[in-house]
């Protein structure tokens, strides 16, 4: 046998045992993942934010601004923060673990909190209560995203992944299977049920102006659902949002009956070849120290308005992630746009 012949034997060998180390050690089953071909025109705007808490908020994923005006903030350290309306940070409630991401201002003046690891959650000056931690289908909740309570007091919830956890949530990026629920806990009888199933990454979750529908969203689908409360399609849902030019994260309903819904960047150069192939995500994701070198989403910042007629009527962005990255959500209050972020340690704040 001659040596180039020996060496290319060699060479294939070891080809074929990496392929089958990937197809055996990969955590994930991928489907390809059809891409939106919408872009946002880069305006930069978000790198003109006033930053609010800078180097005490460490990834403030979600800001609730409270009735009493203060403005409160999950941190990756455990707390749930707040600013006074004299400026003053304190750390209010020490929840531990550094997974709630949203939260809601119930109408006694808790906040209704998802951590992801916990559960739906009711924070107050009294401490902590878990509201619900699994689903009466038995379904534990894996991953709770965002809540927000309806004025009968029943919380409408996500459930963003029954398969990966936080640290991994990009896995079910990867993956492409819909493994999120939007849920509903009734506080009469502490019971939660399903209510959407089969969803691809459930995230935020907002009530319209009337309440006589919700959005949830679904970040790898570039989309948001629209589920109806009353009416002659109550129960029924129909897509609110589609092709967004982002992965949607947090919305929040704004006064004027609009909504602004944060957008992750999941698209790039490399990683769109990478979303059409099932084998090079399946390989990505059994060396996730490749991930590192093409998550676009921690280097572009974006947010947008949507009418309640579900188009897109402004957008923010912070093109690059010079100065602010990574945004999970958008909240307007008293004309400012207030900016949450998993990859920053402040809040951004921007007078509309
Ligand atoms: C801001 O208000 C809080 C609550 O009333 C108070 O504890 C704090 O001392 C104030 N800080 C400043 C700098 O005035």
């Amino acid at each position: 046998m001659s040596r180039v012949l020996l060496v290319s034997s060699a060479v294939i060998a070891s080809f074929l045992s990496f392929v089958l180390h990937v197809a055996l050690n990969s955590p994930i089953s991928p489907l390809p993942l059809p891409l939106p071909t919408s872009y946002l025109a880069p305006n930069n705007l978000l790198q003109k934010v006033e930053k609010l808490g800078e180097g005490r908020l460490v990834g403030p994923e979600d800001v609730v601004a409270s009735r009493d005006g203060m403005l409160y903030t999950a941190t990756r350290d455990g707390w749930i923060r707040r600013m006074h309306p004299n400026g003053s940070w304190e750390g209010w409630v020490m929840i531990g673990g550094d997974a709630v991401l949203g939260m809601t201002e119930a109408k006694d003046g808790t906040l209704i909190v998802c951590d992801v690891d916990k559960g739906l959650l009711k924070v107050g000056d009294e401490g902590v209560t878990i509201l619900a931690s699994v689903a009466d289908d038995g379904s534990p909740i894996r991953f709770a995203d965002d809540a927000i309570e309806a004025s009968d007091g029943t919380v409408y919830f996500s459930d963003a992944s029954n398969k990966f956890g936080l640290h991994d949530w990009f896995l079910d990026v990867l993956e492409a299977r819909p493994h999120g629920r939007l849920l509903k806990y009734d506080p009469s009888t502490r019971k939660t049920s399903v209510i959407i199933s089969g969803l691809g990454f459930a995230n935020g979750v907002a009530l319209s102006a009337d309440q006589d529908y919700l959005v949830v969203c679904e970040t790898w689908r570039f989309r948001c659902l629209k589920y109806w409360l009353k009416g002659e399609l109550e129960g029924k849902s129909e897509v609110f949002i589609d092709g967004l030019p982002g992965g949607p994260d947090n919305i929040n309903l704004a006064p004027d009956g609009s909504f602004w819904i944060a957008l992750l960047e999941l698209r790039s150069g490399g990683l769109n070849l990478i979303h059409g192939s099932a084998l090079a995500k399946r390989a990505m994701a059994a060396f996730p120290e490749l991930l590192k070198f093409v998550r676009p989403v921690k280097r572009r910042a974006m947010a947008v308005n949507v009418a309640a007629d579900g188009t897109i009527r402004r957008a923010l962005d912070d093109s690059d992630g010079s100065v602010m990255s990574f945004v999970t959500s958008a909240l307007e209050f008293e004309g400012h746009l207030y900016l949450g972020s998993l990859g920053t340690d402040f809040i951004g704040k921007i007078p509309l």
